[in-house]
């Protein structure tokens, strides 16, 4: 039997299936019209718990071009949600025969690999919070792929609000691992946080530097702009000035929205935002980049450049449906698109005791802790490091439990290299270890 898949993260399909999807998106977007025998008596559901345009339309559209049908819970508020149901028991009924595949969209970061853990169907994240996004970002890549004909050793600027946008994070991760360069222009107070460039430089080697961007012009007159490359070998040092990484050519920007309603009281009042309009776009560099926006645009790109041969946010937001009809039918198995079984993901393992580690209080295991049960995804073991399985945010371990030897590890420690990654339980300090029955292993010298 093959292997349920899930589209939780972008981390959940190799640079192979990635483009193996784009290819398919390039055959259904010659005649959409012409691919109803695909998947004909299959249905999709669409659990929207937050507002949604573009994504539930086009994978409704994509899956009724497909010749399957869909249902739709285009406000999840007015469902049984608003009795008190639970996510968990949500997908476990709409999953148990009523949809073949369920699209979820939450405003909890995590909620669709929680999903995921009941759902007895294909679970794809349609946005999870501040998270991640990963079919838009599938989108991004189709899309600057039919552009440019490449990814690799692309200079790719990201603009705007880059600490909540969560088609943001999926991109710069997929940015990375398919060699792009990203040049991160955020709004003031609004960077990239700090889990996700942890995540860059760690797991995708990526190497941040400060830019000159001089020959951006006004879109990065306000901004500290940083490149980020992941290609190798790292010798900046020998391209970069002093004043850092000369910018002198852009391949494409990529401007966002303020997420305000994700906002903390306070965030954001008085943000003068950024802005693309003609002038920002005469910068030399920028002559000619192709302008994306994952939409729906507020005033950050102007009206004014709508006609300008470079905006493709039009054209982009159009591709949705090719590339979700390739998603869709990769998913319910009618086109041999994903590998089977998966390339393995990030090992997971429970904590053992006491409270969830997870700082994060808008965190899935932080909000429904009726079934979330606290997990920790295994980054790296040396150096250790540990992330929650749901958010993504980096945990902080004071101690390792070794289930075979009962005895506890600082993380540094000569001793923690013995133990099996499978055979380790991760806690906040000392003290929650000693009272878990795990004693310290008794070692004088952490290195
Ligand atoms: C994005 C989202 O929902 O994160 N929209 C979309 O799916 N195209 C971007 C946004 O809302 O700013």
């Amino acid at each position: 039997m093959t292997e349920l898949r899930h589209l939780v993260s972008i981390d959940d399909l190799s640079l192979t299936e990635m483009q193996a999807l784009f290819d398919a998106a390039k055959g259904f977007s010659e005649d959409l019209t012409a691919h109803s025998k695909l998947c004909p008596g299959r249905i999709s559901a669409s659990l929207f718990y937050e507002p949604s345009t573009r994504t539930r339309l086009s994978f409704e559209s994509a899956m009724l071009r497909l010749g399957g049908g869909v249902i739709t819970a285009a406000d999840m508020r007015v469902s049984s949600a608003s009795k008190g149901e639970s996510l968990a028991d949500t997908v476990r009924v709409v999953g148990g025969g009523y949809a073949d595949v369920l699209v979820l969209r939450h405003p909890s970061e995590g909620a669709a690999r929680l999903a995921a853990e009941f759902s007895p169907v294909p679970v794809i994240n349609a946005g999870d919070g501040s998270h991640e996004h990963p079919t838009q970002t599938l989108c991004d890549l189709y899309s600057l792929w039919v552009e440019r004909g490449r990814i690799e050793g692309l200079d790719v600027v990201l603009a705007g609000d880059l600490r909540y946008s969560r088609t943001i994070h999926s991109f710069a991760y997929a940015l990375a691992r398919f060699g792009a360069n990203i040049l991160c222009v955020p709004q003031g107070g609004f960077e990239l946080p700090d889990y996700v460039m942890q995540r860059l430089r760690e797991e995708f080697g990526v190497e941040p530097v400060r830019a000159n961007a001089s020959k951006m012009g006004e879109l990065a007159a306000e901004s500290d702009v940083i490149y980020m490359t992941p290609q190798k070998p790292h010798q900046l040092s020998l391209f970069t000035d002093a004043k850092g990484w000369n910018v002198s050519h852009v391949d494409a920007v990529y401007m966002t929205r303020p997420q305000t309603e994700r906002y903390k009281a306070g965030e954001g009042e008085d943000l003068s935002y950024l802005q693309l309009g003609k002038s920002a776009l005469a910068a030399d560099s920028l002559r000619d980049a192709v302008v994306m926006h994952p939409l729906p645009r507020r005033d950050e790109i102007s009206a004014e450049i709508d006609s300008d041969p470079r905006s493709i946010y039009f054209k982009q937001a159009a591709r949705g449906v090719p590339i979700r009809m390739a998603i869709l039918a990769a998913l319910a198995g009618e086109l041999p698109l994903l590998d089977s079984p998966p390339a393995a993901g990030m090992p997971t393992y429970p904590v053992l005791e006491g409270e969830n580690p997870c700082p994060n209080p808008n965190c899935i295991s932080n909000t429904e802790t009726r079934h979330a049960v606290p997990r920790v995804a295994l980054a790296s073991r040396l150096p250790l490091r540990v992330q929650c399985a749901f958010c993504s945010q980096r945990l902080v371990v004071g101690a390792v439990g070794c289930l075979a030897t009962r005895r506890h590890h600082e993380p540094g420690s000569p001793g923690l290299r013995r133990v099996r990654p499978e055979e380790m339980r991760f806690f906040l300090d000392a003290q929650t270890a000693e009272r878990a029955g795990f004693p310290a292993a008794g070692e004088a010298h952490p290195v």
